[in-house]
């Protein structure tokens, strides 16, 4: 048997952040992943950071290659009827931005970080437990390099994403509330340059499409698909028709092309589970809510998540306070589900349901138009968009 004070299982955004988070509070932890280092760092995900996300890596003492390589951005475009609108979001919102950087150079960076403290990561370990979460010492039962360990705790941080085990352990005490969608996102990398400063979220009769970026090299963009959608299907000319399509203006506009190095296909789904605990086991992220990917904010809310939950932990470990554990749950689902609403409101208004009635179509147009003349409604999208204030 070994003994931790936190045993946080899953090495994504939400449990890496934790770690380091409870490193720099003085708190004990050992973090357990499913997955081989390789490829936790190769998947390929989110994008964008909002600025508090920034700034809590930034005091995480992990931002240093972030601030060098991340792009900053001041404003997104919004494009349909053939027409482009600017939202200025740092203008809307007193001067706040969001930075363009890999998920995935995220999880590098704290990985990187977590091993050169020295401190326990296991990659690749298997057949994950966890027991005894109604008592004020549970474990979690694991097998690595071939031997089976016990892990005993004090609280397990369940950090293991959707297809994890930690919530289907207390399904019996949660609430499920859910929502899936007609669509999916085909997403792909491509060596081309950026054709735009800014991310185009554009809606066209064809489906919705974004053009994101990784650096001034290499896009990232998405096109609506099927969920059920064979990538054997969609050749590289297929893809780059059909983003040439769906980003086409009036006054003319062409997208940068190049080899397309990466391609998948993302599903939709909107997801919370009530409460976000149950005994000493807390979810974060992904484990306990999934948003759809249209207000980039899935990431965002998991780094949200085990910022409450390391001030509790603080807390509780320098003076035996388990005020800020009792309110977790109540305090995250605040801000999860104002970022619901967010990410289903921008997911309706940006794709095209198949069969969409003509009535529905020139609702959506009409919500556009709005979004982009009216000043309340443009600072609604951008305020929410940002991101809101740490708590
Ligand atoms: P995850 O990143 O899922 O991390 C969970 C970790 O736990 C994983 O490393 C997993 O291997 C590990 N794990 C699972 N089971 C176990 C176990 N039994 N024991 C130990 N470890 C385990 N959001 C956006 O905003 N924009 C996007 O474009 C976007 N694209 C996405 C594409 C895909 C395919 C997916 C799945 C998600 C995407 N998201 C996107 C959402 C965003 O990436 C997530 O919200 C974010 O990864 C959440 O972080 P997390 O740490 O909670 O979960
Ligand atoms: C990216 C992903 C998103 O879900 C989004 O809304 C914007 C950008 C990206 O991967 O760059």
């Amino acid at each position: 048997m070994t003994e931790t004070q936190v045993a946080i299982v899953g090495a994504g955004p939400a449990g890496l952040v934790l770690a380091r988070l409870l490193k720099r509070r003085g708190v004990e932890a050992v973090v357990l992943e499913l997955r081989s280092r390789d490829y936790v760092e190769g998947r390929v995900r989110a994008g964008v950071l909002e600025q508090r996300t920034v700034d809590l890596l930034d005091e995480a003492g992990v931002a240093e290659r972030l601030h060098r390589e991340g792009m900053v951005h001041q404003g997104v475009e919004l494009r349909f009827g053939g027409r482009s609108h600017r939202i200025d979001l740092s203008g809307l919102t007193g001067g706040r931005k969001i930075t363009v950087y890999g998920q995935q150079e995220v999880v590098k960076d704290l990985i990187a970080a977590r091993l050169e403290s020295g401190l326990p990561l296991h990659f690749e370990v298997s057949d994950v437990t966890v027991a005894d979460v109604e008592s004020e010492r549970p474990a979690v039962r694991f097998t690595h390099e071939g031997s089976e360990v016990e892990l005993r705790c004090d609280v397990i941080a369940g950090c293991d994403g959707f297809h994890g085990i930690c919530r289907p352990a207390i399904a019996s005490a949660l609430r499920v509330f859910e929502r899936e969608y007609p669509f999916a996102w085909l997403g792909i990398l491509a060596n081309a340059k950026p054709s735009s400063e800014e991310l185009i979220y554009a809606n066209h009769a064809n489906g919705f499409a974004l053009h994101s970026m990784r650096s001034p090299e290499v896009i990232r963009s998405y096109l609506q698909c099927r969920p059920d959608e064979d990538l054997d299907e969609w050749p590289d000319e297929r893809v780059w028709e059909e983003l040439q399509t769906r980003f086409e203006l009036d006054e003319g506009f062409s997208l940068n092309e190049g080899e397309i190095f990466d391609k998948g296909v993302t599903p939709m789904r909107s997801f919370v589970v009530e409460p976000m605990q149950h005994g000493r086991l807390f979810l974060a992220g992904d484990a306990a809510h999934i948003v759809p990917p249209t207000g980039a904010k899935g990431l965002n809310l998991a780094v949200a998540d085990v910022e409450v939950l390391a001030s509790a932990l603080e807390s509780f470990y320098g003076s035996g306070d388990t005020a800020g554990l009792d309110a977790y749950s109540e305090q995250c689902l605040r801000r999860v589900w104002r970022v619901q609403h967010f990410s289903s409101w921008m997911t309706s208004m940006l794709h095209r349901p198949p069969g969409q009635d003509p009535f529905e179509a020139k609702l959506q147009l009409s919500q556009l138009e709005y979004v982009c003349s009216s000043h309340a409604a443009s600072t609604t999208l951008a305020e929410n968009y940002v991101g809101l204030e740490r708590v």
